[in-house]
């Protein structure tokens, strides 16, 4: 992400006091405060707690705000559905909500944000239905309909690939993930990268810089370029 872009401002909280969103076991002191999410169809706005050491902690970051509010919804009738990195769970809350009789896997490499995502989840009534579990603990033939990622550009290409790689052959054939990346994070290469690799990738808007990428399994006659439907506003 850019990471290697020292000009670009840590869009995404990328550390807390050198620490970065993405380490297992924060070492950082805590700082409890709450955020508020405002979902489409909900009627009441949802308070989510958030921490030290946790991605966006002073307000729901503005790229999974764009994907919550002009991205796909789950179709109602889905069962089982990810939210890929989920932070303390601004996503993987909203697809619960959506989608209310699906099972929603929220994976997290951070054990405080999963700690904090369990808490939000159980606040927001939809504890019973919200998994969260660290990446290791998610059985090896899970099968998802549908995925929804801010995904974690900072791990590194390698790694970034693996995990969108892991996670989309989770999915049926026609099912689709639905992630939104940063042009500045690499979300064009990002997008090139997937389609090189098998995937069709609809660019279905942009919004200050931010993509949001629909990513499905490209037709078996080859791969195909990225599509881009993106309208700037
Ligand atoms: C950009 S943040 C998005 C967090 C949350 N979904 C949100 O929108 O606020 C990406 C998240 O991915 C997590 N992460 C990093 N590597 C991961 C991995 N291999 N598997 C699952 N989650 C990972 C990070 O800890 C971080 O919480």
């Amino acid at each position: 992400m850019p990471s290697g872009r020292g000009a670009e401002p840590e869009r995404d909280g990328a550390r807390t006091r050198g620490e970065h969103y993405f380490a297992a076991s924060p070492a950082a002191s805590h700082r409890a405060r709450e955020v508020v999410l405002t979902l489409d169809g909900v009627a009441q706005p949802i308070v989510l707690g958030t921490d030290r050491s946790v991605f966006s902690p002073g307000a729901v970051d503005e790229g999974t705000r764009f994907l919550l509010e002009r991205g796909t919804r789950p179709d109602p009738s889905v069962t089982t559905l990810a939210d890929v990195g989920c932070g303390y769970g601004p996503i993987a809350i909203a697809l619960a909500h959506w989608a209310p009789t699906a099972e929603v896997w929220a994976v997290d490499v951070n054990e405080r944000a999963r700690q904090l995502c369990r808490d939000n989840a159980a606040r927001a009534g939809v504890g019973d239905r919200v998994r969260v579990v660290a990446p290791d603990d998610v059985p090896g033939d899970l099968r998802v309909d549908e995925l929804w990622s801010n995904p974690p550009i900072r791990v590194g290409k390698e790694a970034l690939h693996d995990l969108l790689v892991t996670w989309l052959r989770r999915l049926p054939d026609r099912g689709a993930a639905h992630l939104v990346v940063h042009k500045h994070l690499g979300s064009d290469s990002l997008a090139r990268w997937l389609a090189e690799h098998g995937w069709a990738v609809d660019r279905r808007r942009s919004r200050r810089g931010y993509r949001l990428l629909d990513v499905r399994a490209a037709d078996r006659s080859g791969s195909s370029p990225p599509v881009d439907r993106a309208q700037s506003r």
